[in-house]
């Protein structure tokens, strides 16, 4: 049960068609690949030990003032980003900055989903034209290693564009840091032309860890608005459809090592389900699973189907993330299936 593309909605990416240079033309941003997910936390140290001991995800570097952590494969700065959720209590940046107001991160869960741009050229070009769009854009923002516009999509998840503005990230990004943060002129002076994403980075392994993953791959969201959301990751955020059927939509962006970055799944409520975490082969998902078993880890779920083998992980928030195989093709589910977050 699949189903093509509906060129009114997904204009294809192909440099030779002319509904291409439509897209083209009227696209903002134009993401390589999702750079990394980064969620609140009621306990970051709670939170930091499941992600590198049980999820095999190395801890690069921390923010005490900011009560944040980051942690990764190698492939960006971060894989994963996590933050202390607030109380309700401001905290701040460098120079003043209101980094996190205390009116969001009030519960575990999803704080911004992060888009690699090519380079800062093209991230401030894009923010030239959104705001003489009058699109509303929140922060831009200087984290040291990027520069960042921040963006939220019509259910209201937050979404970061960046671009990095230093190659070797960890010259400047290792283990106990001072506060990063502070805000960004975008037009203040000419904007690199140069892409400063490592292409050649050098990867963590997490040693004991149950599970070694291979990178973060994509996030799936559920979306009571899907023609709404679609509008907005395919204009505003430059994706562009990979496949739809039965009430879900698989994006993708620039970068050809990753079909897709990004699952949109028609439902009734606004949720961030999951990020997906990709294993190197079946055989490190069998190790996965007999490390898991030999903790008495017990899995979420594990899903065996013709397109993938997943296993879901609850972190101590309760919050999902999955670490999977993928195979040939796309999810057959029917249309609104509870179980369609799952599999695809
Ligand atoms: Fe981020």
């Amino acid at each position: 049960m699949t189903s093509t593309l509906s060129l009114a909605v997904f204009p294809a990416v192909s440099p030779t068609s002319s509904v291409a240079t439509k897209a083209a033309s009227t696209r903002y941003f134009a993401p390589r690949r999702l750079g990394h997910v980064n969620l609140w936390v009621d306990d970051l140290g709670r939170s930091e030990q499941f992600y590198r001991d049980v999820c095999g995800l190395n801890i690069e570097f921390w923010e005490p003032d900011l009560q944040a952590t980051f942690l990764g494969t190698g492939h960006t700065p971060h894989d994963l980003g996590m933050m202390k959720t607030t109380g309700g209590v401001d905290r701040y940046g460098r120079n003043g900055l209101l980094q996190l107001p205390g009116t969001i991160g009030l519960a575990p869960g999803l704080n911004h989903l992060a888009w690699e741009l090519e380079n800062e050229a093209e991230l401030v070009a894009a923010w030239r034209r959104l705001k003489a769009a009058g699109v509303p854009l929140d922060l831009t923002v200087d984290h040291q290693v990027a520069h960042s516009v921040y963006v939220f999509d019509p259910d209201r998840n937050y979404n970061e564009f960046y671009c990095d503005t230093v190659k070797d990230w960890r010259s400047v990004l290792n283990g106990e840091m001072e506060l990063l943060t502070s805000v960004w002129d975008p037009a203040a002076q000419e904007p690199s032309t140069t892409g400063l994403y490592d292409d050649a980075p050098a990867l963590r392994h997490v040693q004991g860890a149950a599970v070694h993953p291979r990178r973060i791959t994509h996030a799936v969201l559920v979306t009571p608005k899907l023609d709404a959301m679609l509008e907005f990751y395919t204009r505003i955020g430059g994706l562009h459809a990979v496949h739809r059927a039965n009430g879900v939509a698989w994006l993708g962006a620039s970068h050809a090592a990753y079909p897709y970055n990004l699952v949109l799944v028609e439902g009734d409520e606004a949720t961030y389900h999951h990020a997906s975490f990709e294993l190197a082969d079946e055989a490190s998902f069998d190790s996965a699973l007999a490390a898991l078993r030999t903790r008495d880890i017990a899995p979420l779920r594990v899903v065996d189907v013709p397109w993938k083998r997943a296993l879901f992980l609850a972190d101590p928030d309760g919050q999902c993330s999955e670490w999977y195989v993928r195979r040939e093709g796309f999810a057959d589910v029917p249309r609104g299936s509870a179980d369609t977050p799952w599999l695809v």
